[in-house]
């Protein structure tokens, strides 16, 4: 059964940090070198952020962005979800931090954890609110600095993973442009193959904690790359079949951008041209709750997305949570 909702996507906007962090400079760090790293997860290149640039900031900045290129006033917007893991604090909110910044006074909000399907879930959730019509104007933001918790003594993680955020500014649609559809799903046995173990309540911020290394991304990446290429796959088709479309209707896939080859395996499993994927992985790493945004934005850059075009947002990460949203872009 299909899900529509009478909400549209109607601005986007992203921002990256400016330092940049090639595989060169990982050969520094870790034993390993550009050509594992580019055939391994086709990142070339990845945003970090410096000392105090935390999340909020990437956010407020994307959130700014929207605003100028909506022109909306911040006065307007009725509601803020912030995907995040990386958050600045654990309270408050960063959605709270960024309705300051930006002076939304009116709008309430929220954080949502979902890790790499934390935007394709607050696109989601608040979509429903102006799809109530209980809201007009609300902005989703996916806002990650994934290099604030990574490992740099652990190879296998420390190169994937880049910073960035991106908003979007949601309204209400008429018939048959928006979100069509969505379904996330969450499998909570794959909890322990990708996940931060420290300095929550389980195990508080101590001595111990930080000498065993707790408090960075630990992850069996082969677990995670074999359920991501089988749910990214699976629940694209679904989505695709079960509204009574086919391959062909598809205007642009937007993937999760987590490594090239788990994008490639999906792109195989439609039987999609690169025409008609997203792909901005080599630039950015995988940037989290920031790729689908950040993926948008690009893709409107390159005058790939347009008016009436079908398009596929899917998504993967710890969880382990999975979603996908069809829409009409408006
Ligand atoms: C992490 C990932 C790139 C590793 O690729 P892989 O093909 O699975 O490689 P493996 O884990 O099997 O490791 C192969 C070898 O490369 C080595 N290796 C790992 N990272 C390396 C690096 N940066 N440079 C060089 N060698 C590396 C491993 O140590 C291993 O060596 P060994 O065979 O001597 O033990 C891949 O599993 C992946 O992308 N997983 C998904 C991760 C992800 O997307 N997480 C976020 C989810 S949203």
């Amino acid at each position: 059964m299909s899900h529509r909702i009478a909400a549209k996507i109607t601005g986007v906007s992203g921002y990256v940090p400016p330092k940049v962090m090639t595989n060169a400079d990982f050969e520094k760090i870790v034993e390993t070198s550009d050509e594992w790293i580019r055939t391994r997860t086709g990142i070339r290149e990845r945003h970090v952020v410096e000392k105090g640039m935390a999340s909020s900031h990437l956010a407020t900045e994307a959130a700014k962005a929207l605003l100028a290129q909506t022109k909306t006033e911040a006065a307007e917007i009725d509601m803020i979800i912030v995907a995040s893991v990386t958050p600045d604090m654990f309270f408050p909110a960063t959605a709270c931090l960024v309705q300051c910044r930006i002076g939304a006074k009116k709008a309430w909000g929220f954080d949502l954890s979902a890790a790499c399907s934390g935007f394709s879930y607050a696109l989601t959730v608040g979509a429903q609110f102006v799809g109530a019509g209980t809201h007009k104007k609300v902005m989703v933001i996916g806002s990650d600095t994934m290099t604030t918790i990574l490992d740099y003594k652990d190879r296998a993680t420390c190169v994937l993973f880049g910073d960035g955020a991106g908003a979007v500014l949601l309204e209400s649609a008429g018939a048959n442009e928006g979100i069509l559809d969505f379904e996330h799903d969450v499998d909570g046995s794959g909890g322990e193959f990708l996940y931060m173990p420290g300095g929550g309540s389980l195990h508080p911020s101590s001595k111990e904690t930080v000498e065993k290394r707790m408090h960075y991304v630990h992850q069996e990446g082969s677990q995670v790359f074999k359920y991501a290429v089988r749910r990214m796959a699976e629940l694209s088709v679904r989505l695709i079949e079960r509204n009574g479309f086919t391959k062909d209707d598809l205007a642009l896939l937007v993937p999760h951008q987590a490594n090239l080859r788990i994008i490639r395996a999906t792109q195989e499993r439609l039987g999609l041209d690169d025409s008609k994927v997203m792909v901005n992985i080599d630039k950015y790493g995988n940037t989290t709750a920031g790729t689908i945004p950040l993926g948008l934005r690009d893709a409107i850059q390159q005058g790939r997305l347009r008016k009436g075009d079908l398009v596929l947002i899917v998504t993967v990460g710890a969880g382990y949570t999975t979603g996908g949203v069809l829409l009409r872009w408006a």
